[in-house]
């Protein structure tokens, strides 16, 4: 592990102590009002904000001084950059303290156990500009706070003139509530370049996240070059480029080419984990098996149990499973490792005691979600399996492949993830559960004294849609800002040393170029943020949401995408007695108008402002809505066609 912390250190970085004892003294500032102060507009919300009177007005020469460690460099050269790029002030950096720097960066010589291992305290003086913490990523993530203080124009990436570069003077005591606090990136479904996932980091630590779940392996896509294995980067890496939706494509033919993916070599991996660890995040790799695994079989048809493996490619985008009966889902070709096989456990081992070695963080993810296991219930080889070992059930044989590579996973000195399915058949008690389909069943696993890192579908998926699927990317199910915001990782009742954190995922079927990376992250990552780092007796809607807004702005100018569907009408439709439809709008925020037309033209706010049930007119087509604040428009032009408000209201 990166960060050699104290038990104590660990143990306050992982629970909620002490949050209270200093927001008792946070009194002029609150954030339990919904206030909309765009001055101090911190995400994710800081333990405690006092605000003092005046501001530090940015000098034109300014010094960075912090000490010589090794660990602070990159924050200290971080910080630096921002500074240097955006304002065009001089900067210079010392490491002999001086009473007449700009900004220090102060390493604490005595731990202050309030504020853990990764808590900062920031002091905004009109002159001085002070950060202390225990160790070099407080002091990162108290520089993250500190540039949220000053104007939106330091995203810049260029020079920015005629700003007032001020911070208002501010007192924060700031740590997190939770020491796991993901992001997963698939980068499987579709590849994305070493930049792009550098980009995603540098847009991540904003918000302190620390760990990046990398998923490197899926039946669309190995990514990662595995020495002595060759043919999972050269057969496994590719596919046919195909666009439109995915998941239904038509079955690529024998002669299209299969030039569309890529991986990144060994010395790829290494940089990307260095860039990351430079900006206070860990990365975890996934190889996701038994299931999701067509890419690999595809490169090695003898890992897999189905002799007509041989003729298998890696997917495109076509159907391969079927959902029809729920899950777990019926293979329609076997895509899963198999757990008969003796070479599929040497496979296993090369390729993990690489990963091993590349990867300093301590936990592998191995998968173990939606394994199609119709394949395995007639298998003869199986069957032999099931009768040597004394397994009765299907969902003992996965046990018994968990058993196997967990096995594989602790003899390189690494601890076993996998998705919550893994509970199934029964797991050994040292495998720690991601927990995806509910957050029952990481509550059943830290019950039963398993580490869980929840990333529950209702609150965390970021391939799930935003809005109204007449505007998003279609996906088989929605997920507004609002509920990501009521996201909870500590179950009532659930001892919460068991809960490493929360994550968010980003699943990348229908994801296919990093800018749409970026419109899904945000800002629903800001609200994943804000549920594994602050208090939770701090988060209020309102609020967090008048500080999305400014966010909105910073990612303006950073040239970071996202998401306007929050303030996309929310549509309801009902028939009444005599099978009219009655067509209701909501917004997910206050504060706004919806105005509206039947009459194929674009409303603005000199239309009807919507307030009662709609009737569409007899021969109406379309339904136009667009939100405004004031006279300004924020939503989206949304083209509602009566058709699809009939369907949604069912049977006339
Ligand atoms: C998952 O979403 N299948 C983990």
């Amino acid at each position: 592990m990166r960060l050699i912390v104290s038990f104590f250190l660990l143990l306050l970085a992982s629970t909620n102590i002490s949050a209270q004892s200093i927001e008792g003294t946070s009194e002029t500032f609150s954030n339990n009002e919904p206030v909309t102060n765009t001055e101090i507009a911190i995400i994710p919300e800081p333990v405690s904000v006092i605000k003092q009177t005046g501001h530090f007005i940015l000098p034109a020469n300014i010094t960075i001084q912090a000490g010589r460690s090794a660990e602070l460099k990159q924050t200290v050269a971080f910080l630096q950059e921002r500074l240097t790029t955006a304002t065009g002030h001089y900067v210079t950096t010392i490491s002999t303290p001086s009473p007449t720097a700009t900004f220090k960066l102060i390493l604490n010589e005595k731990t202050d156990a309030s504020i853990g291992a990764e808590g900062y305290q920031l002091s905004v003086g009109l002159k001085q500009v002070t950060i202390r913490a225990n160790k070099p990523a407080g002091l990162f993530y108290g520089v993250q706070t500190l540039l949220q203080l000053l104007p939106k124009e330091i995203e810049s990436k260029e020079l920015v003139k005629g700003i007032k570069w001020t911070m208002p003077c501010v007192e924060i005591t700031d740590f997190p509530r939770l020491g796991w606090r993901g992001l997963m990136f698939d980068v499987a479904r579709h590849f994305f370049t070493k930049q792009e996932v550098k980009q995603y980091i540098d847009a991540m630590v904003r918000y302190k996240y620390n760990i990046l779940h990398l998923h490197l392996a899926d039946d669309e896509g190995w990514r990662i070059e595995i020495k002595g294995l060759p043919k999972l980067t050269e057969v496994g890496a590719w596919r046919v480029n195909r666009t439109g939706t995915f998941g239904d494509f038509i079955p690529p033919k024998p002669e299209e080419p299969r030039n569309y993916g890529g991986f990144y070599t060994q010395e790829d991996i290494k940089e990307l984990i260095q860039y990351a660890k430079e900006r206070f995040v860990n990365i975890m790799p996934e190889i996701d098996v038994p299931g999701h695994s067509l890419a690999a079989i595809a490169a090695y048809p003898e890992l897999s149990c189905t002799p007509d493996a041989v003729n298998y490619k890696v997917r495109s985008g076509e159907k391969i499973m079927d959902w029809s009966r729920g899950a777990p889902p019926l293979g329609i070709v076997d895509n899963t490792l198999c757990p008969a096989n003796e070479k599929v456990y040497v496979f296993l081992d090369t390729v993990f005691s690489q990963i091993a070695k590349l990867f300093p963080f301590e936990y592998i993810h191995v998968g173990g979600d939606e394994v199609a296991r119709n394949f395995w219930e007639k298998n003869d080889q199986v069957a032999a399996l099931m009768k040597r070992e004394g397994l009765k059930t299907i969902p003992e044989v996965q046990a018994y492949f968990e058993k196997r590579v967990e096995q594989i996973i602790t003899a390189k000195g690494k601890k076993f993830m996998a998705w919550d399915e893994v509970l199934e058949g029964g797991v050994s008690q040292s495998a720690a559960v991601m927990s995806w389909r509910d957050m029952k069943h990481g509550t059943e696993a830290a019950k039963a004294g398993h580490e869980v890192v929840m990333s529950p579908t209702q609150f965390a998926y970021l391939d799930y849609m935003q809005a109204d699927v007449i505007t998003e990317p279609k996906v088989y199910a929605s997920l507004r800002l609002s509920k990501s915001y009521e996201f909870d990782p500590v179950p009532e009742g659930v001892n919460p040393i068991y809960i490493k954190g929360g994550q968010a995922n980003l699943w990348t079927e229908q994801v296919y170029n990093i800018r749409q990376a970026e419109y899904m992250t945000w800002p629903r990552g800001f609200a994943i943020a804000e549920s594994v780092w602050s208090p939770k007796e701090k988060k209020n809607w309102p609020n967090f949401f008048a500080r999305t807004e400014q966010h909105f702005k910073r990612l303006d100018i950073a040239e970071t995408k996202y998401a306007p569907s929050v303030y996309d009408p929310i549509f309801a439709v009902k028939r009444s007695a005599d099978r009219q439809l009655a067509v209701s709008l909501s917004t997910e925020v206050e504060g706004l108008d919806m105005y509206y037309s039947f009459d194929n033209s674009f409303p603005d706010h000199f239309y009807p402002k919507y307030t009662t049930p709609l009737v569409p007119p007899i021969d109406a087509k379309v339904l136009k809505v667009i939100t405004y604040r004031g006279k300004t428009p924020v939503g989206r032009m949304m083209n509602m066609p009566i058709e699809e408000l009939e369907k949604r209201a069912g049977k006339k």
